[in-house]
């Protein structure tokens, strides 16, 4: 197959290039920056507008948009701009590329994100069933932002209506996770090692997370399949509380305490790392019922094991030890 990943020269990105080139694929990669990597092919673009990279698209296998500027800062006025214009702006830009070309490709898949899903403890959130979030659930300034950069994300998608000749896949992914370097399991593993790995806030709020191999294999699938179109959730069936997914994290590594965190402490902690506790306070209660409908057989479908994984991996990488 011949795949297009705009913005994937991040991890997800390197991640699927990685997996589809040692497949046998051909994968192009639309940068704003030059590149080179052994997985891909790179190409420009500015992720805003049509050019010469729109060529790549004709008679491609898929498009997997995944450009737009990490959410993983603080939410100054400046950085809300690029995070939502940044994804607004390449997912148009690829939906126009979509409909004006002479061969389109067969299957789009968009980066969206499990955020769109109401903060809730008590059942979780699907595609049939699931609550989108609203002012009632995700109430904090930083909640209602993130909720408004997904629905837009969503909505630009679904610009100029269904497409005839192109399947479209809205990814609603959770926080993936890989040993690689800079990723969020890096980050939570060095919250145990220093020894601040305990609950975060009351650590009620479920944790929605995939495993690298999961989220790669559930991409697979949902090229290969035809009859999956839609919002799919590229989560593990099982998300847990905040303070059994640390517990289980710290276990994995072979700590048994952690101090917890809550409150201002909380707020310094993600100050301090330039980022915002909206991403550890949402309960993101998600499964993904499509996936298993679909027969897909989760490699890490529990946390525990996942994290006993992912930490053996982190801790074989020769810089590490
Ligand atoms: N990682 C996760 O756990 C996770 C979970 C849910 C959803 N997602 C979503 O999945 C997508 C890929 O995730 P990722 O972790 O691979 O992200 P990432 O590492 O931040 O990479 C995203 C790519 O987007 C491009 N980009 C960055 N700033 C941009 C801007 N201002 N305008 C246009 N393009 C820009 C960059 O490519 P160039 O610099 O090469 O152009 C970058 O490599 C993102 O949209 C993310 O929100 C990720």
């Amino acid at each position: 197959m011949k795949i297009i990943l705009p913005g994937g020269t991040g991890q997800i990105g390197r991640m699927l290039a990685r997996a589809f080139a040692q497949d046998g694929h051909e994968v192009v990669v639309l940068s704003r920056s030059p590149v080179t990597d052994p997985a891909f092919r790179a190409v420009a673009w500015d992720a805003r507008s049509l050019g010469g990279w729109t060529a790549e698209l004709e008679g491609a296998d898929a498009v997997i948009n995944l450009a737009g500027r990490s959410v993983n800062c603080r939410y100054t006025p400046a950085n809300r701009r690029l995070i939502t214009e940044s994804r607004v702006d390449s997912t148009r830009a690829v939906g126009l590329a979509i409909r004006q070309a002479v061969r389109p490709p067969r299957v789009w898949l968009q980066s969206s994100t499990a955020t769109i899903y109401a903060h809730r403890y008590d059942a979780p959130n699907d595609e049939l069933t699931g609550r989108m979030g609203d002012a009632t659930t995700d109430t904090p300034d930083t909640w209602q932002f993130s909720l408004g950069v997904a629905k837009a994300w969503e909505q630009a998608a679904a610009e100029g209506g269904p497409l005839p000749h192109t399947r479209q896949v809205l990814l609603r992914t959770s926080i993936v996770m890989s040993p690689d370097a800079g990723g969020a399991f890096e980050v939570l593993l060095g919250l145990v090692r220093h020894g601040l790995g305990g609950r975060a806030g009351d650590g009620r709020q479920y944790v929605s997370w995939i495993h690298e191999h999961d989220f790669v294999g559930a991409v697979r699938r949902i090229i290969a399949r035809d009859t999956l179109a839609g919002p799919v959730n590229l989560a593990a069936p099982c998300p847990l509380p905040n303070a059994d997914f640390m517990r289980a994290l710290r276990e994995a590594w072979g700590r048994r305490l952690g101090l917890p965190a809550a409150g201002l402490v909380l707020e310094m902690g993600a100050w301090l790392m330039r980022t915002e506790t909206e991403l550890i306070l949402k309960s993101r209660r998600v499964v993904p019922t499509r996936l298993l409908q679909d027969g897909y057989k989760f490699e890490f479908p529990d946390w525990p094991l996942a994290a006993r994984e992912l930490c053996g991996r982190w801790r074989a990488t020769p810089a590490r030890r």
